[in-house]
């Protein structure tokens, strides 16, 4: 497939929300991919900015600030802070982290709503939007939970049902509630300006699927990747529908107030969000002494958007339309979303605390950045979801970046130190290499040169089509071409008596461990940095070494010289044992069960019930009579129990905090009017009273010591 080479680069992330640490999921999603295309592009000598930032307005952060009875910009102040330490922790090499609360973006922004209003590219529409009597504003968005119409989910949020992936609108969801108040919203009328997006339709759609735009070719769309041009095209296939621009909230970036009608008006967060990006190449120019306009007003540069496929509706179509709505702006190049990276079976949730989280991970995984990246590259989701799993994490260390990547560099480093003092050795191309394993061809360093610029191209052209599992398939080809090296040669063995081979052979693998740590860079930059120490060369810094590389092994030359003295040979990679990997699957259901129980806990406290409710439930006093475990049930009890009146069989989940011996003749309060249910075939009819500790301990409710059995307990 033919690549073009446009001038310049302008590279993006999605700029995450700044309401809660960022978790593995967020890594796999946009900020590693951005970080290998930019890093790439950087050692291929080209033009790049990579620009992101914190996503500071919009119902996540507002939520959020509820939620924990602070102010937005408390929340923003902090997440948007650890964001950044976070990603340069990482290795995540943006060119600027910006934030959309600065000045300058809600200038930018501000001014591009304006360009949009003057040139007429708004309608001004009335419409009934759900309100709030008790917190008193409007709910956009995010505010407002109901029913799915499409699936039934009842958890779905006012624009988008996060279970089956629609797109809503407020008035879609069945049996609408506020998340302000938990009140039921009524209807009430609010103008605002709407993007009439239907009349985009057809011009966005010739783009994405010729990539032609005003009768030019702009990008090839079978570059794209198959899921994103899907979901795009069944979003026009459904009908492209006007969509609000504004919002009535209190946080966001404002409607110019010379526009009239503009009060207590906020700009969409998905018009504000990706005009992000533009300010944040204008902050990044302005630091830099570069001009902005370049990198986004320019046809010869490219634009592209690294998100996760949550996203593809807004940067595919929306950000687009106004882009080409307000005039002057290239369009996107590429957007090669991702789709989802799931955890240990499970979505991964933030609510739920069924994550990964990234710092958290950096302070218990000292040194072991790459590790991370490695294994979230090797599962990245590029075209479906996918999974990630503390043991396929330790298989993959243990097996790959130890057992194949550490394993070729270290052995090469002891040889080399051993047999040549460090230096690396010299040999005699003429040289016939005539022993024990047999001819050697005197093109056999040339040969294994070639072989390995054919590696470092393939994995080029992966990376500029995007297919970056692929690309770190051939950087791991190449340590196994140097593994397979060394194996056949066993130079360990044969040095005295075929001493101009294993020259040859270890002259090789130095050039390999030498294209490895500037090959090796956009996955792993850790490693590339402690490769380049041991190798006693400077440290990769991203001006075009790989170009350098491959230029250099077309040309047959070597990539460091004979004599060179390397530095000491350190492990790159270590092993990392079960007992590492199950504490961290223990955490991860031990974080899960305490965010349900928080949950459980404010769920009910919040709940009442009328007395009326309480009234109906009938307790009464019993007295075990014989207690026996349930058949191939851990945690069931069998209690026969008397009431005075009937005898009544009681299956009971208490059998993992008592001997059964030890409850016979135990006085216990019962729930008499249960409706009978069976377990493991036996019908219980009724429910003993427990009390339960934080810490598990369970206890019975008894009724007053000596108290006859059968008494009403109210
Ligand atoms: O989904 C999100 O996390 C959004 N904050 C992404 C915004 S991307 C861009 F438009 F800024
Ligand atoms: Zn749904």
């Amino acid at each position: 497939m033919a690549i073009r080479f446009p001038k310049r680069y302008t590279v993006t992330a999605a700029l995450p929300y700044a309401n809660g640490p960022l978790h593995i999921g967020h890594l796999a999603g946009a900020y590693i991919s951005g970080d290998i295309f930019a890093r790439f592009l950087r050692l291929m000598k080209r033009d790049v900015v990579y620009v992101c930032g914190s996503d500071e307005h919009g119902a996540a952060i507002t939520l959020r600030a509820r939620k924990e009875g602070t102010t937005p910009q408390e929340i923003i102040d902090k997440y948007h802070e650890q964001f950044k330490d976070t990603f340069q922790r990482i290795g995540i090499s943006f060119d600027i982290y910006h934030r959309t609360s600065s000045p300058l973006h809600h200038e930018t922004s501000g001014n591009f709503f304006h360009t949009l209003y003057d040139k007429g590219k708004f309608i001004e529409q009335e419409a009934m939007q759900y309100f709030d009597k008790e917190a008193n504003q409007f709910l956009a968005d995010r505010y407002i939970k109901g029913t799915c119409p499409k699936c039934g989910y009842t958890e779905a949020y006012g624009d988008q049902c996060e279970k089956c992936g629609s797109s809503l609108s407020p008035t879609d969801l069945i049996n609408p509630v506020s998340v302000l108040s938990g009140a039921t919203p009524e209807l009430r009328s609010t103008r605002h300006w709407y993007l009439p997006l239907e009349k985009h339709s057809e011009w966005l759609s010739a783009w994405l699927e010729t990539g032609m735009i005003n009768g030019k070719q702009v990008h090839d769309p079978k570059e794209w990747k198959n899921h994103v041009l899907g979901q795009c095209r069944s979003w026009i296939e459904t009908g492209l529908q006007p969509r609000a621009m504004t919002r009535d909230l209190d946080w966001g970036v404002d409607v110019p107030q010379d526009i009239e009608g503009s009060e207590g008006k906020k700009l969409y967060v998905w018009l504000d969000a990706p005009i992000g990006y533009i300010s944040a190449t204008k902050q990044w120019a302005e630091d830099n002494k570069k001009d902005w306009k370049k990198y986004w007003q320019d046809k010869e540069t490219a634009l592209v958007h690294f998100i996760g496929k949550d996203n593809i509706v807004f940067h595919c179509l929306i950000f687009p339309a106004l882009l080409q709505a307000h005039g002057g702006f290239i369009m996107p190049d590429n957007v090669p979303a991702n789709a989802f990276m799931n955890l240990e079976g499970n979505k991964i949730s933030t609510s739920r605390n069924w994550a990964v989280w990234v710092h958290e991970y950096l302070d218990e995984f000292p040194g072991q950045e790459d590790v991370l990246r490695y294994v979230l590259i090797r599962n990245m989701p590029e075209q479906r979801d996918s999974e990630f799993t503390w043991k396929n994490f330790q298989e993959l260390n243990n097996n790959e970046l130890v057992g194949n990547f550490a394993n070729f560099v270290n052995r090469t480093f002891v040889l080399v130190h051993k047999f040549y003092k460090g230096k690396v050795p010299k040999f005699e191309e003429e040289q016939d290499f005539v022993g024990a394993r047999g001819p050697m061809e005197d093109s056999f360093a040339d040969a294994e040169l070639m072989d390995l610029y054919d590696v470092l191209f393939e994995m080029r052209e992966m990376i500029y089509l995007y297919d970056f599992r692929g690309a770190l398939n051939q950087l791991m080809r190449i340590s196994s071409m140097g593994n397979q090296l060394l194996q056949f040669n066993e130079p360990w063995k044969v040095n005295e008596t075929d001493p101009h081979r294993v020259k040859a052979v270890m002259n090789c693998c130095i050039q390999i461990v030498v294209a490895l740590s500037v090959a090796c860079r956009p996955f792993m930059p850790f490693t590339s940095d402690r490769m380049r120490t041991m190798l006693n060369l400077p440290p990769v810094l991203e001006q075009g070494e790989l170009l350098k590389v491959l230029d250099r092994l077309a040309e047959g030359d070597w990539l460091v010289k004979p004599g060179h003295l390397l530095g000491e040979p350190a492990h790159l990679f270590s092993r990392i044992s079960d007992e590492v990997i199950q504490t961290q699957i223990d955490k991860l259901h031990q974080s899960k069960k305490s965010s349900e129980m928080t949950v459980a806990v404010s769920d009910k406290s919040s709940e009442t019930i009328e007395f009326s409710d309480f009234e109906k439930v009938e307790l009464c006093s019993g007295k075990v009579l014989e207690a026996i475990k349930v058949e191939k049930a851990d945690k069931l009890l069998k209690l026969t129990i008397d009431i005075g009146s009937e005898v009544r069989t009681i299956i009971s989940g208490i059998a993992m905090h008592f001997d059964p011996a030890t409850l016979v003749g135990r006085e216990v309060v019962i729930v008499k009017n249960l409706a009978p249910r069976k377990l493991r075939g036996i019908e219980s009819q009724g429910m003993l009273l427990t009390a339960e500790t934080e810490d598990g301990k369970l206890g019975l409710i008894a009724p007053p010591v000596g108290w006859p059995v059968g008494c009403p307990i109210k």
